[in-house]
């Protein structure tokens, strides 16, 4: 089945933005990782960042229209401000594992507040790339029990 992977703003600058907060990783080498995991369990994942709004929201529209069954969605900034990204998540009704490299608990208090923590399957935050790793085997796993 189709994962998509969804990224939002700055998460083009992974690998030299803050590393000491986000890693030394580029989103490039972590989707490598990601579409090869996916690949060997029968799955197809797409890897997409952009920093706009509404790209983001267009392509969870096009996920909806093309039958994608799980999004790993780490909405960086858009986490704390965007009621329309959530407004598209629940037109599509796909289910989403939220996910943060950094514990965006352990920041600056706005970053506690999240549009999408609610309405999500789960929350993974503060284990840097690895976040994404465990976000897509716990994706797996629902789709391997859905089977
Ligand atoms: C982030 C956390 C957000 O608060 C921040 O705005 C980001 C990245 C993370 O992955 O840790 O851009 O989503």
């Amino acid at each position: 089945v189709k994962i998509l992977c969804l990224n939002g703003p700055n998460l083009n600058l992974l690998g030299t933005r803050e590393p000491d907060l986000y890693g030394h990783h580029g989103l490039e080498h972590i989707g490598e990782e990601l579409i090869a995991t996916a690949e060997a369990a029968g799955h197809e994942l797409q890897m997409l960042q952009s920093n706009a709004e509404h790209t983001l929201i267009d392509a969870i529209h096009r996920a909806g229209r093309e039958g994608v069954a799980f999004i790993l969605f780490n909405p960086a900034a858009f986490t704390h401000t965007s009621i329309a990204l959530r407004d598209a998540l629940l037109a599509v009704r796909i289910p989403f594992i939220e996910l943060h490299l950094s514990n965006v608990h352990a920041r600056e208090p706005f970053r506690a507040q999240s549009y999408f923590s609610d309405i999500a399957e789960g929350v993974i935050s503060g284990l840097g790339t690895q976040s994404y790793s465990l976000a897509l085997t716990a994706a797996l796993a629902r789709l391997g029990a859905a089977r």
